[in-house]
């Protein structure tokens, strides 16, 4: 980094933010193989925290390797960088008083935890979604493990490329055994009681008359 670089210190601070939203920013770091069900639940809990009156946005890793990542392959290498990015560009989100959820398969320790390590303790929440490789290959939405098995991907997570399991994320929601609504429930309450939000009305239940 140049050395004649200055902070600048802003007055609208996110505390300011904070206030003003009536909710506080984390960053919601969804990790797991591809197919686990990460873009579907932070989407799903992204409805529910908007239908809350929350700021959200959710990071995602296609869409995101469209624009900001397009240069990036499936090395280790272009991998860390990604989740580099991710990382800086999530700890903007939460200056900016943002529910930053990134849904991305960031399969590296070390690179979740330099992630971690950019913002202060409590600003970073991991949810490992949590579902084994052979289901994932069986739901296999993109046909992607299909061309993984038949080598025509190389570099796949979970066939040609590690996946290390966080040893203690925040939450851990199983999409193998738990269904998308009731995954969102376990990461709203989990956000209620660590203060990020306020307590939520049940959701939409239909009027008896
Ligand atoms: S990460 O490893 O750098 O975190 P990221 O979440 O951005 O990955 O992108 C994963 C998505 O890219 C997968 O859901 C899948 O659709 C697609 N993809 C294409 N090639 C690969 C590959 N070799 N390994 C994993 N995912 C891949």
């Amino acid at each position: 980094m140049d050395t004649n670089i200055v902070w600048h210190k802003p007055t609208v601070t996110r505390k300011r933010r904070a206030n003003n939203n009536g909710h506080n920013s984390v960053i919601l770091w969804f990790t797991g193989l591809s197919g686990a069900g990460k873009s579907t639940i932070a989407h799903a809990l992204e409805e529910r925290l908007y239908q809350l009156g929350a700021n959200t946005y959710v990071l995602d890793g296609d869409n995101v390797r469209h624009g900001l990542c397009n240069d990036l392959g499936f090395s280790d290498e272009d991998r860390n960088e990604n989740i580099r990015r991710i990382g800086e560009l999530a700890k903007l989100f939460i200056d900016a008083g943002v529910i930053a959820l990134t849904a991305f398969i960031s399969p590296f320790r070390a690179d979740r935890q330099k992630a971690r390590d950019l913002v202060a303790d409590g600003d970073f929440i991991e949810i490992y979604v949590k579902c084994p490789l052979e289901v994932c290959e069986t739901r296999d939405p993109k046909g992607l493990y299909k061309k993984a098995r038949a080598g025509l991907i190389k570099a796949y997570t979970g066939i040609s490329s590690p996946y290390e399991e966080p040893e203690t994320p925040e939450i851990i929601v199983d999409t193998s055994i738990n269904n998308i609504d009731q995954c969102v429930e376990l990461i709203v309450n989990h956000l209620i009681h660590k203060g990020i939000i306020k307590s939520a009305p049940i959701p939409e239940q239909k009027a008896t008359y």
